[in-house]
């Protein structure tokens, strides 16, 4: 196994960069994915031309949806690689499987390399997804039954943080807390004040669309005072948090949950991190009491993914990701949106779309009629309830795609002509898109 170069986007297999309508796959196609796709487009052109459909819808229109982003070609190279056939259930050195000897390579590599990334104790990387993260910290520390403070639904909690329709509502006794409703600004007061009147077993603090960056040091001395253990679900900040662009919950939580993908720019994927007393119990919640066999061609590519964020290219790019979100939350607001608290720390940008006159569905089905993706989410009333007139973006994918300042304010544009109804906005947005390929030079 040969490590890869840690440039994002030094290798670019060619892609047919394609402009067509999903079809079968031809030789032609053949250097459009790391893997062997002349295979694939032999074997099941119909697989084969959902692989290029896809990658066209990528190309041709804005991704704006703030949990996702375009993994580099080595990302994606391992994803597809013969890792995937081999069965690893255990840890190195440690598997109920024979044959892991090179497997156990790209998982201790995987994870030394996440531990120095984030600057933590222990690190396990097997999680398949965010979700699984979250529920082995939960399994780890928890019993059925106990307490736990989140952030609630209406107000941007992940439906891991007790939501009636997940394990984690059914199973836990949850309690949420909620963000001002004036300022959209988590209410700590009303943190500390809740977790004195439950005494949780557990803090959780993270969010699928909170903008700002999180006061860790607060929530850990909330957790002190009420005994509980400290949960940060950085899913969506991590890659942030790996550039230097956001700060680290690792000094302060006892466990802290992310994805892979999202900024982080990996696989589809979840990793823990910890200190060294909680590592054991980490461990034994991720396999065997959560899940079996890890994923190794997933632990390789997250491998790769964390080389790739420990380099200064990486760094750059956490920093132009924040300064564009800013941009464009602050030219979504030209247009006339009015942001959740005002504006953004992060990647990530809450819009009310109300000011106009549109609901959130109203609003992203124009959108997406222009070729702009993104999602609705819920914004917090004054009493408690949520209304749906609210779009969630980032900025991830668009820069890392390379676009800048200038390229926000057209964002904005593009978006203000949407929402209100002009119905050419299509080709202005493919035009836009069509100078910032995600593969440059696969086509
Ligand atoms: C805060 C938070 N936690 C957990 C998750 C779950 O991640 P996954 O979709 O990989 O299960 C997400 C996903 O968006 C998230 O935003």
């Amino acid at each position: 196994m040969s490590a890869t170069t840690a440039s994002p986007r030094s290798t670019s297999p060619a892609d047919t960069r394609p402009g067509t309508s999903p079809g079968p796959g031809t030789a032609a196609d053949a250097g459009a994915f790391p893997a062997d796709f002349a295979a694939l487009a032999a074997a099941d052109p119909e697989i084969a031309g959902v692989l290029v459909g896809e990658s066209a819808r990528q190309s041709e229109t804005l991704q704006l949806i703030a949990a996702e982003n375009f993994t580099s070609p080595a990302v994606l190279a391992a994803l597809g690689s013969p890792l995937t056939n081999k069965y690893a259930e255990g840890y190195p050195g440690a598997r109920h499987h024979g044959g892991c000897e090179i497997v156990d390579l790209a998982e201790r590599i995987a994870v030394e390399r996440a531990r120095a990334l984030f600057g933590a104790e222990h690190a396990n990387v097997q999680p398949h997804s965010g979700s699984s993260a979250v529920l082995a910290a939960y399994a780890a520390l928890l019993r059925p039954g106990d307490t736990v403070l989140a952030l609630s639904l209406p107000h941007g909690g992940h439906l891991t943080h007790g939501s009636p329709a997940n394990f984690s509502g059914r199973w836990f006794d949850f309690a949420g807390y909620g963000v001002d409703a004036a300022t959209g600004l988590l209410d700590l007061d009303e943190v500390r004040a809740l977790a004195r009147e439950r005494h949780p077993k557990a803090l959780v603090c993270g969010s699928i669309a909170y903008p700002r960056h999180i006061d860790y040091a607060a929530f850990r001395d909330i957790a002190d005072e009420t005994g509980a253990y400290l949960i940060a679900d950085v899913a969506h900040p991590a890659g942030l948090i790996a550039g230097g662009a956001a700060p680290s919950p690792v000094p302060y939580a006892d466990v802290v949950c992310a994805t892979t993908h999202k900024v982080l720019r990996g696989p589809r994927g979840g990793m823990i991190l910890c200190g060294a007393r909680l590592a054991e119990r980490i461990d034994r919640a991720v396999f065997p009491f959560s899940q079996g066999g890890a994923q190794m061609n997933s632990v390789a590519a997250k491998a790769v993914a964390f080389r790739e964020a420990a380099t200064d290219a990486f760094r750059g790019y956490a920093r132009r990701t924040v300064a564009n979100a800013r941009a464009l939350a602050a030219a979504l607001a030209d247009q006339g949106l009015t942001l959740a608290t005002g504006g953004t720390d992060t990647h990530l940008i809450v819009a009310d779309t109300a000011p106009l006159g549109l609901d959130a569905g109203t609003a992203r089905g124009r959108l997406a009629a222009a070729g702009i993706v993104l999602d609705t989410c819920a914004l917090a009333c004054p009493d408690g309830t949520a209304r749906r007139t609210g779009i969630r973006l980032g900025s991830a994918a668009v820069t890392t795609q390379g676009m800048g300042g200038a390229e926000m304010a057209r964002i904005a544009e593009l978006i203000g002509a949407a929402l209100r109804g002009d119905a050419a906005v299509r080709p202005r947005t493919a035009a836009l898109v069509g100078g910032f390929p995600p593969y440059p030079g696969r086509n």
